[in-house]
Parts: structure tokens; C-alpha cells; sequence
């Protein structure tokens, strides 16, 4: 028999690209081998988000394109899955019924039987609203061999005026503390070196766990504290938390784990506290910036990066300028920037004051002209310093692409497997990546030549893209952030 083969495309964040692992390890497991080729896939997949707005309109017309694949190839199996699905599954349904599968993110596990299904009895859907099985539990095709991601929790208790994610994520689940550990070890001893904690809201792990027979629950610091022990494992990185739930207990832990790395997500959203208040974010302005000194004084050299949030319903240039000010005082060292973009469902939809295209668009532009030198500066710090590099892949050009433990992306020249750890020394610095020497042809000075120096690229030289720096026209629209360098999503920036 033919060799079946399946298309999958990927639109959302980590999380979703997480559930797109597991659902290319069902299919592998069901005997499919993948192919970049609609013309060729028996099982064509799109793994929907529906942070971005239009994501629905776009998915339509992805679905319209595929029809007349459809009727040529009456076998042909078509499969939504993801956010916008545990939103509209019905809809899609009505207006698209040439799909076969609708399946939510909490009914994964059902896929292939889905499609056993819809083979004997027509298009079928399951979106139910409760997760059992976490994702990590069922079987991965990974891209890469070094890195995975775990999650630990699914869901968000937030309620954040412009936020989809609760609706389409529901209430915040943990996973077993024993669960999460028993695969971290599993993937160390499978040559995992380098795992990223995923949730949510991943910092509120455990909140929502008992643990028979004990009055305490598992919180997020306990979990770093275990996986740091896991042996063979170097890195641990978490995605995404909230400021608010950066208690002096996690801080100890990062402190604490030699391998959890020194790099935080630190979402400000906006530095305006009236915008604060009408996001529903706990936090205010000052309280924000102290605790990132908090945090910068536990962990030295702790790199930060952020999402910021322009254009929010009734956001004023006063409004605006509180951001910038705080922008400038936190130097972030990166910042994901997204022009408020009204979610049907959520609350901030339906607040007045919805600002000007036009307004937005300048702002935008002024905040992500500030964030650039802020980003260039911060790096220019870098150069001179040694680094441990994890090899990931190739980059532009030819060269190697690696990571710092503070998540910089670091290019050298020179050929090592993905997964290798490289000493390296940083001779040159740009708003999004670093250029690197392995430290063994490096004179042992630690500070930068003149020459070194003078290879600094101008400001606003782009950085390679997909890895810590999203282009300029994905900076343009909502887009969630996901991937990591070389594990690109199909129109997702990486964080
Ligand atoms: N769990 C993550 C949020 C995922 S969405 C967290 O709490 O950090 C990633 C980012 O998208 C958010 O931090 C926010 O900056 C942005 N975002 C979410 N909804 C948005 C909207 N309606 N308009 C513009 N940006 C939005
Ligand atoms: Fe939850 Fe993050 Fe959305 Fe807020 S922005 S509701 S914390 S997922
Ligand atoms: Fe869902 Fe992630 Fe998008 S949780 S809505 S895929 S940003």
C-alpha cells in the first residue's frame, strides 16, 4: 500500500504548537509520514489560534482552497483543530462541510478515532470543555531531539479584558506534580537536554491541586525545585507566567536552580495604571518595576523580555506615554509588541473609547523605535562576555544558530549538532542576535576590541528572525508568540 501522508499546519502559540507534536505523533503511530504537499496528504490538519484577529476568515479561506483537492481526491480527510475550534466548532462545521474532523484542544486524544469515524459515518466533532489527558501524555513526533516542550498546566484563571485564552483554554488544570516529573526524566534519559515548562498562566501551577493525605499543594517553585534535580537535564525554561505570580518563593528557586535559566518573560502589557486597571491586571506601574529589581537582584544577569499591548480601548497619548516611560526605566531586553485587536467574547470588545487605526499604528511605531535601541544597547552589553551556547540549528547564512542560557540568540561560524554546548565568546551585537567566537581561538580578555566594537551592526539592522525577534510586519499585526529558532510555526513570531 501507498505510504499515507499527512499535511499539518500550526498557527498559535507554544501551547499549540505543543498539541501540534501530539498530534503528528498520533498520526505517525497510526503508520502516516508527513509531506509539505496538500496534493499528496490523505489527512490535511490546520491547528487553529484565535488570538489573531481574522484568524477565522483566514482559516476559511485555507478550507476554501482545499475544497477542489477534496472532490479530485474524495478520500482526502480534513481535520480543524485548536482554539478557534473550542470557540466556533459548529460554526465551522456549518460553513465548511467539507471538513471531516472538528476536534477542541481537550478531546486530542480522540483524533484518530475521529477520523476512523468520520471514514464510516461523515464529518464528526468533539469539542468538550474538560481536559483528562494532558497532552504531554500521548505520543510526540518532535522536530528536534535536544529540547521539549512539558506542559504543566492547561488553562488560566485570569480573567484579562482583551484575552481569548480563557474562553478557549478554560479554567487553569495542573498536572500532577509525579506526571510532569516522570517525562522530564524520560526525556533526559532519551537525550533531552534542554526542556521549556509550558502553561498558561505556568507560574500558578499547583494552585488548583490536592495531594491525598498532604494539607500542602505543589506550587510552581516546588516544580522547578524537583526538575532541577532530574540528572542529565542542563536547562529549564517556563512559559508563560504573570508578574503577579513571580513570588519570592519562585525567584528563590530560579535563584537557586543552576539549571533554570536566567531569562524571565515579564508581561507588561501597559505601563498606563488606568490601562492596568481596565485590563484587568493586578499590578501597577511601580509595583511592577520593583519587582523586576527584585528579580535582577536575585539573579544576576537575568535577561528580561515582555509583551506590551498598544491601543487599548481607551488608551490616551497620556496613557501611551506612561508606557514608553516604563519601557524606558525596565530596559527590557526584548518586547513583543501587539496592536490591540478587539476579540469578540471578551470585555474590553465592548468598552468605548476603541482608538483610531491610524493613532495605534504611530504609536506602535514610536514604541518599537525605543524597544529597538533599548534591545541593541542591551546586547552591546553582551559583547566581550563568555557564553554557554546550545547549538540549534543552522541560521541565516550558513552559520551556526545557538542560544544563551539568558536566550540570546548567538550565531558563530563552524559546524556542531543541534544539542551541543559551545563556549563561546560575543565579538558583535544586534537589536535580535549576537555574533559569537568558540572561546578556544579567543585571546582571554574579557573586554571587546576596537575592532570588535566597530563590527557593532547600525541600529535598526534586523536580527534573524523566528528566534527571539519577530519582523517587522509580524510585530504589525496580533500574533501570539510561539517556536523556538527553526521550529517555526506557519505564521507565528518566536519568542
Ligand atoms: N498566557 C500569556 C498570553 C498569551 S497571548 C500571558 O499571559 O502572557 C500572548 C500575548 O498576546 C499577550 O501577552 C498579549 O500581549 C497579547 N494579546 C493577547 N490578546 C490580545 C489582544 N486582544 N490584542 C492584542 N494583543 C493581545
Ligand atoms: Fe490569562 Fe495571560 Fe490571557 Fe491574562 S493574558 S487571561 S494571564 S492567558
Ligand atoms: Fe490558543 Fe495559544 Fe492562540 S492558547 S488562542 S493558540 S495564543
Amino acid at each position: 500500500m501507498a505510504e499515507r501522508r499527512y499535511l499539518l499546519r500550526t498557527f498559535g502559540c507554544q501551547m499549540n504548537e505543543h498539541d501540534s507534536e501530539r498530534i503528528a505523533g498520533l498520526l505517525t503511530a497510526d503508520g502516516y509520514v508527513p509531506t509539505e504537499e496538500a496534493a499528496e496528504a490523505q489527512v490535511v490538519v490546520f491547528n487553529t489560534c484565535a488570538i489573531r484577529e481574522n484568524a477565522d476568515n483566514r482559516l476559511y479561506g485555507n478550507l476554501g482552497h482545499l475544497r477542489p483537492l477534496k472532490v479530485r481526491n474524495p478520500r482526502m480527510r480534513i481535520v480543524v483543530a485548536g482554539c478557534l475550534v473550542q470557540k466556533d466548532g459548529p460554526r465551522i462545521q456549518e460553513r465548511a462541510p467539507w471538513v471531516d474532523v472538528v476536534v477542541g484542544t481537550h478531546a486530542l486524544p480522540e483524533l484518530l478515532d475521529l477520523l476512523r469515524r468520520a471514514e464510516a459515518e461523515g464529518p464528526q466533532m468533539d469539542v468538550r470543555e474538560y481536559t483528562e489527558v494532558f497532552p504531554s501524555a500521548l505520543p510526540a513526533r518532535r522536530e528536534v531531539e535536544h529540547h521539549a516542550w512539558v506542559s504543566v498546566s492547561v488553562g488560566c484563571d485570569n480573567a484579562c479584558t482583551f484575552c481569548i485564552v480563557p474562553l478557549v483554554r478554560g479554567p487553569q488544570r495542573s498536572r500532577p506534580i509525579g506526571d510532569v516529573l516522570a517525562e522530564v526524566q524520560g526525556l533526559a534519559r532519551r537525550g533531552v537536554v534542554e526542556v521549556t515548562l509550558l502553561g498558561q498562566n505556568v507560574n500558578t501551577y499547583g494552585r488548583d491541586l490536592t495531594v491525598p493525605g498532604s494539607s500542602r499543594r505543589p506550587l510552581f517553585g516546588d516544580l522547578l525545585r524537583s526538575v532541577n534535580e532530574v540528572e542529565g537535564l542542563r536547562r529549564i525554561r517556563f512559559t508563560s507566567p504573570h508578574p503577579h505570580d513571580f513570588t519570592p518563593d519562585v525567584i528563590d528557586a530560579m535563584a537557586e536552580g543552576e539549571k533554570v535559566c536566567e531569562h524571565i518573560h515579564f508581561p507588561l502589557q501597559s505601563g498606563s495604571d488606568r490601562v492596568l486597571r481596565a485590563m484587568r491586571r493586578s499590578y501597577r506601574r511601580e509595583r511592577y518595576l520593583e519587582w523586576l529589581g527584585a528579580i535582577r537582584a536575585a539573579i544576576p544577569g537575568v535577561a528580561v523580555s515582555t509583551d506590551i499591548i498598544v491601543g487599548f480601548p481607551g488608551e490616551t497619548e497620556e496613557d501611551f506615554g506612561d508606557t514608553l516611560d516604563v519601557v524606558e526605566r525596565a530596559r527590557f531586553d526584548q518586547a513583543y509588541t501587539f496592536r490591540y485587536s478587539p476579540r469578540p467574547g471578551t470585555r474590553a470588545a465592548q468598552m468605548p473609547g476603541q482608538v483610531p487605526e491610524g493613532v495605534v499604528a504611530e504609536r506602535f511605531e514610536r514604541l518599537v523605535r525605543l524597544q529597538e535601541a533599548i534591545s541593541l544597547a542591551r546586547m552591546l552589553e553582551q559583547v566581550g562576555s563568555a557564553q554557554e551556547i546550545l547549538v540549534e540549528g543552522t541560521g541565516r547564512k550558513g552559520r551556526i544558530q545557538g542560544r544563551t542560557r539568558t536566550n540570546r540568540v548567538v550565531h558563530l561560524d563552524g559546524e556542531h549538532r543541534p544539542g551541543a554546548f559551545l563556549d563561546v565568546r560575543i565579538v558583535a551585537a544586534h537589536p535580535h542576535h549576537l555574533d559569537g567566537e568558540l572561546a578556544a581561538g579567543v585571546r582571554g580578555a574579557q573586554g571587546a576590541s576596537e575592532r570588535e566594537r566597530a563590527s557593532v551592526a547600525p541600529r535598526g539592522e534586523r536580527g534573524v528572525r523566528g528566534a527571539q525577534g519577530a519582523s517587522e510586519r509580524e510585530r504589525a499585526s496580533v500574533a501570539p508568540v510561539t517556536g523556538r529558532s527553526g521550529r517555526r510555526s506557519a505564521d507565528a513570531p518566536g519568542r
